[in-house]
């Protein structure tokens, strides 16, 4: 319970990364606000998170992919209390290009502008908690650019 009271946001937190991340913070005592785009899926894994224990998780439901939807999450998560760690987890490969409603590349809006935006939005709670954390989870194969 190393991270009892300490609130964590977790983006893409319905599987795999992000869905054992929750949990692990979830087993050290840490409010969790898991971020999905899905509302049952999202609910689906905080009930799975809730039954092993510790405190519940919230949920707050946005599509990444769109930058308005961004911003009304930082308002709603701007009202917690404290963010003490930001995990921007959420990603995508797409095998097929599309384009999102804003004109962005769907890859590069919810594995780049999201992350940077969402952050940006929450700087000053994060500030304003202290000594919070932002950990961004990434692929190597980024820095490599289109192929
Ligand atoms: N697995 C690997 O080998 C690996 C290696 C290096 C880096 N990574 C990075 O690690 C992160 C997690 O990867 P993973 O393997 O755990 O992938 P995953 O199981 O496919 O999980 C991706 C998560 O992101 C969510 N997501 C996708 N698009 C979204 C959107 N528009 N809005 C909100 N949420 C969205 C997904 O939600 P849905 O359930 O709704 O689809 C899911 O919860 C990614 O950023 C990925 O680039 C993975």
């Amino acid at each position: 319970m190393a991270m009892s009271g300490e609130v964590c946001v977790v983006t893409g937190a319905t599987s795999g990364i992000g869905k054992a991340t929750a949990a692990a913070l979830t087993a050290q005592g840490a409010q969790v606000v898991l971020v999905c785009r899905d509302r049952g899926r999202g609910e689906a894994a905080a009930a799975e998170l809730a039954a092993a224990g510790g405190p519940v998780p919230r949920l707050e439901v946005a599509d990444l992919a769109s930058m308005g939807q961004v911003r009304t999450l930082a308002d709603r998560l701007s009202a917690l209390e404290r963010i003490d760690v930001l995990v921007n987890n959420a990603g995508l490969m797409a095998g097929q290009r599309r384009v999102t409603a804003d004109g962005f590349d769907e890859v590069f809006a919810v594995n780049h502008l999201a992350p940077f935006l969402l952050t940006n939005l929450l700087l000053g709670k994060l500030a304003a908690t202290g000594p919070a954390r932002v950990i961004t989870v990434t692929l190597r194969r980024a820095h490599r650019g289109p192929s």
